[in-house]
């Protein structure tokens, strides 16, 4: 059995969860889309088509919010599980020219799967953080080998406190945005504490400082290498080749 067929990702039940509660679960979700949204019209709007790299794609909701605000991108989408890839196909199916690799980062990492290259930018949300710090950093090396010169990496993610004091304010921080989240959706039941609790003790979630995640960056080579965003544990940081 791989590393990505033990996790808790090739269990159905446990995509459905996260894909029913995701924006309550995640910090300012549908901001941290827009901003990656933003992103691409900034850097990336032209005429040409653009090649997009969606890794763990899960249902496929990055990828679509692109495609819904600009229509000529050309996507490649991959996740680990099967589960998640026909719901990505589900939801993209009005989309043309859409390709789908099933394949875990470990398989892309040891070089036996393989993602093709030239994307002008490659995106990621909520996934890289299932990975330790040297994997992240070889995961950062054939993301670098993947981009076009002057192509963009850009990784949604949650990170590591750098203290344990900031570490209680920004679990404090997430409780309360699910608690708000909730009651502005109408939502009763459901303890936060669980989620977190889940999220702290889950063996499968290796978050690193984000400090160390920027340094990796640029030893692969990325420049302009920034935090773009940071709530708590949540941030949107990348660079480009
Ligand atoms: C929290 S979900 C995020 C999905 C989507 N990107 C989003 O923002 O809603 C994490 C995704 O990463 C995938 N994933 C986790 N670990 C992986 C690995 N080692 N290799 C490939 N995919 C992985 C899971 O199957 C899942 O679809």
């Amino acid at each position: 059995m791989t590393e990505f067929e033990q996790s808790n990702w090739s269990k159905a039940e446990f995509s459905r969860d996260y894909l029913d509660k995701a924006d309550i679960y995640i910090v300012q979700r549908r901001r941290m889309i827009g901003i990656i949204k933003s992103f691409f019209g900034h850097f990336l709007r032209v005429q040409c088509s653009k090649r997009l790299l969606d890794l763990g794609c899960g249902d496929g909701i990055i990828t679509h919010e692109l495609l819904k605000s600009y229509g000529s991108i050309a996507p490649t989408l991959v996740d680990g599980s099967d589960d998640m890839l026909s719901k990505a196909k589900e939801r993209l199916k009005g989309f043309k020219q859409i390709s789908f690799i099933k394949t875990s980062f470990q398989e892309i990492i040891l070089g036996s799967a393989h993602i093709g290259d030239g994307y002008h930018l490659i995106v990621s949300s909520m996934a890289i953080h299932h990975l330790t710090l040297e994997e992240k950093k070889a995961l950062f090396r054939a993301i670098h080998r993947s981009l076009h010169q002057g192509g963009f990496f850009v990784n949604i993610d949650v990170v590591l406190a750098p203290t344990g004091q900031l570490d209680g304010w920004y679990m404090r921080l997430w409780e309360e945005w699910m608690d708000e989240k909730k009651a502005s959706l109408g939502i009763a039941g459901g303890d936060p504490t669980d989620i977190i609790k889940r999220y702290k003790t889950l063996e499968e979630n290796k978050p690193d400082l984000l400090e160390d995640q920027l340094g990796a960056l640029r030893e692969t080579g990325f420049r302009n290498v920034d935090c773009f965003y940071k709530y708590g544990i949540f941030s949107i940081f990348g660079g480009a080749k």
